[in-house]
């Protein structure tokens, strides 16, 4: 089998938040430009991921996708109207990948009927090898694998997907192209205990909860919108299986609300620290022609995002929460002795958070301790307390030194994809 070198979380942009079922090349251009321009890129961000609404569920008589030349025209002399590698080729040549969606049943989501009339419908199963074999074939380097066919009837998303992962392999050998695999069954059957090695096969990221927001579409704003932080919070905690997780397989807790417009710059930063400390996928839902300044710089904070792409993968552990709501979580880092931290108010009120080293499994000796917001840098012996404000958090990383063994899983090197 080919050996496949483990990839750090991934990092980049889906369109279903902000353009959900009106998707279509002129936009996924504009946005893949944007990321190319904005610093976004430079900091790593690098994945353009067309999701759902891209496909309205035609095939011809042999099975192969039908697609809608208006909506994916050609870009350049020589290409074929609604030809999907035609939208690959262009995010290719800014140096950026490309993402693709299906679903693992016979229908998609199809489960916002007030966002205009029920097009979607489309899903991979009957035609998985035909499917992804096409999507490597075009050149895609991504697929997110939704769950709201295989829920509706009642598959086993085990069997489903360990399928799709040996499709995926297939295509990979066919093609000699990295499809890296998206599962999006939201938590409901646990998948962090099955994905990561579901029938030898793994997935590469596997969603943990469902959406933290409904998209916005051309019509206007869904009207559960308001809902997105408090459920952003529930996400995170969600999303926490630190035992699944590790270099190259990652829980995921939905693409980010970051730069969306219900979210204030103090909402952006948590939403930022929390993803960080879950080390899971940094992808924005955002619209990136968009973005302001402080959420860019929000984004694309170099310390911030060497948390979520540590190379030893690890989650964060809550390991105090001395009050309700007055949280501390600890990372553990690939360089020993360092941790980065995170002291959350979820409460009303600013409250004094105090977070101890040995409860970090670090020594009392002095630790350098960096807030990643304020860049300011202090020795600090024991223990590191800060005045948190209400709703809010402090992201700090911390040097010093390990106070026995870290237990945390070996760092794979290369994984070899049994699927
Ligand atoms: C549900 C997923 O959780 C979303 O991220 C998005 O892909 C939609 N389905 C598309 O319908």
């Amino acid at each position: 089998p080919r050996v496949i070198p483990v990839a750090p979380p991934p990092m980049g942009w889906s369109s279903w938040n902000s353009f959900s079922n009106t998707v279509n090349a002129q936009i996924v251009m504009e946005q893949a430009k944007a990321m190319a321009a904005n610093g976004m890129q430079k900091e790593g961000y690098q994945y353009i991921n067309i999701d759902e609404g891209w496909w309205l569920g035609k095939r011809d008589a042999a099975g192969n996708f039908i697609v809608d030349p208006q909506a994916w025209p050609a870009l350049a002399p020589g290409e074929t109207a609604g030809d999907m590698s035609n939208i690959v080729r262009f995010i290719h040549s800014l140096g950026l990948k490309a993402g693709i969606y299906t679903d693992a049943g016979k229908d998609g989501c199809s489960m916002y009927p007030d966002l205009g009339p029920k097009i979607f419908g489309a899903g991979s199963e009957g035609h998985y090898e035909q499917d992804f074999l096409q999507f490597a074939k075009w050149g895609f380097d991504y697929v997110k694998v939704d769950w709201c066919g295989g829920d509706k009837e009642n598959l086993d998303p085990a069997v489903q997907y360990a399928q799709i992962a040996r499709a995926i392999a297939k295509a990979e050998k066919a093609t000699g192209h990295r499809l890296y695999l998206s599962l999006c069954e939201w938590g409901k059957q646990s998948p962090w205990t099955w994905a990561p090695h579901v029938g030898g096969a793994p997935g590469d990221v596997w969603r943990t909860s469902g959406d933290i927001v409904d998209p916005i579409v051309a019509a206007g704003e869904h009207k559960d919108r308001k809902a997105g932080f408090d459920k952003m919070l529930a996400n995170f905690e969600q999303g926490i299986h630190p035992e699944a997780q590790h270099t190259g397989f990652y829980n995921d807790p939905d693409m980010m609300v970051i730069g969306m417009p219900e979210f204030t710059d103090v909402q952006n930063w948590v939403h930022m620290c929390l993803w960080a400390m879950s080390g899971g996928p940094l992808l924005v839902g955002a619209d990136l022609t968009k973005l302001t300044p402080v959420t860019l710089q929000i984004l694309t904070k170099p310390e911030v995002v060497a948390i979520d792409q540590d190379p030893l993968g690890l989650q964060a552990v809550k390991v105090t929460e001395p009050k309700p709501g007055l949280q501390v979580w600890s990372k553990p880092l690939a360089k020993p002795g360092t941790r980065a931290l995170l002291l959350l108010n979820r409460t009303g009120d600013a409250a004094e958070i105090t977070a101890q080293w040995k409860d970090l499994g670090l020594a009392q000796t002095p630790s350098k301790v960096k807030d990643l917001w304020t860049g300011e840098e202090l020795p600090t012996y024991g223990s590191y307390t800060v005045k948190v404000p209400a709703k809010s958090a402090v992201l700090a990383r911390v040097d010093g030194m390990d106070l026995g063994a870290v237990t945390y899983r070996p760092e794979p090197q290369t994984r070899t994809p049994c699927r």
